[in-house]
């Protein structure tokens, strides 16, 4: 039943994908971001090509198009135009039929980023420079706290954990997910008893966060582990981003339930696609409390190096 609820909402997720212009469904969000990220990765190759993208870039600007009039003011907008307008400058568009089809659509396109000089295009790499040292020290400091103070924990504070775990990085950028923060009191007593990992101190939390994947970015099957991979990646950002600004977490499993599933899906109103993946206790950590030792594996128990077959 469980294994059956889950594939049931990847196939749900396809069917969305490829209704891509029907409310509900990001496929045309999908469209966009994944063939922009595309065309960006042939603008930067050492050896650029005179003709590039001929398989795709109809569809990308059909999207964008789409998501032009959908939400206009959105900065991916903006990044998808910068990123054809170099693309077509780059390109013989007369060279092939599908170039010339994309370019007279993205001519005919409304544009409302016209003041905004800066070009969201590929750039010279700057690296940051951060000693190991304190970035060891600020990841074993992090820890799971399961004991929160009363105080309330603000939005605007989420905001800005948001902002920096959204830097994370993910499978052609895409993003596939959502998040839904509750900090109501009733709401959480209602969202708490559907967890099972946190019998223990359930009447700690003062706020919550579900993670939600939405299956309706891919296309194939085959990606279906992009909603698992990337949320942890943003996760774990979005966690180190929370200690940075006084806070604290700890993250709890989801299990996949089938049943439970239903039940959380009626009570965030998700769509038939969307998969919670993980949710997230956040407060302030009460002065004194304690912390668990939690050990853990060494490199040597992990790693295998040079080790593999070659026919
Ligand atoms: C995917 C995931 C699910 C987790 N689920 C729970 C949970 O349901 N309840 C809980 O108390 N801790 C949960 N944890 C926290 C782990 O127990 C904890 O990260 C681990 O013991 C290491 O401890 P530390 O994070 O304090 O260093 C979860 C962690 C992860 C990454």
């Amino acid at each position: 039943m469980e294994f059956v609820y889950e594939s049931k909402k990847v196939l749900l997720g396809q069917l969305a994908f490829n209704q891509k212009y029907l409310n509900g469904s990001n496929g045309s969000l999908s469209v966009m971001i994944r063939n922009t990220h595309r065309l960006e990765k042939g603008l930067i190759v050492s050896k650029r090509k005179k003709i590039f993208g001929v398989d795709y870039i109809f569809d990308l600007v059909e999207a964008y198009c789409y998501q032009i009039l959908k939400c206009p003011h959105n900065l991916q907008i903006k990044w998808t135009h910068d990123v054809l307008e170099e693309y077509f400058k780059s390109v013989q568009i007369e060279s092939h039929e599908n170039i010339q089809k994309a370019y007279d659509l993205f001519l005919k396109t409304p544009y409302f980023f016209g003041k905004n000089k800066t070009k969201f295009l590929p750039k010279p790499l700057e690296k940051f420079s951060l000693s190991y040292d304190l970035l060891l020290s600020f990841f074993q400091s992090r820890h799971c706290v399961r004991s929160y103070q009363k105080k309330k924990v603000p939005l605007s504070t989420i905001k800005k954990a948001l902002k920096l775990a959204l830097t994370s990085p993910s499978g052609c950028n895409r993003q596939p997910f959502r998040v839904i923060f509750i900090n109501n009191s009733k709401m959480l007593k209602s969202m708490s008893s559907l967890l099972m990992g946190m019998e223990t101190f359930r009447d700690e939390v003062r706020s919550l966060m579900f993670i939600i994947g939405d299956f309706s970015y891919f296309s194939q099957v085959r990606d279906r582990h992009l909603i698992y991979v990337d949320s942890g990646m943003f996760c774990m950002s979005f966690m180190m981003a929370l200690e940075s600004l006084g806070l604290s977490s700890c993250p709890l499993h989801w299990p996949s339930l089938g049943e439970r599933d239903m039940v959380l899906e009626g009570k965030l109103k998700l769509k038939p696609f969307e998969q919670c993946v993980l949710a997230l206790a956040i407060g302030y950590a009460k002065k004194g409390c304690y912390v668990l030792h939690s050990q853990r594996k060494q490199v040597d128990d992990i790693l295998r190096y040079n080790d593999v077959c070659i026919d």
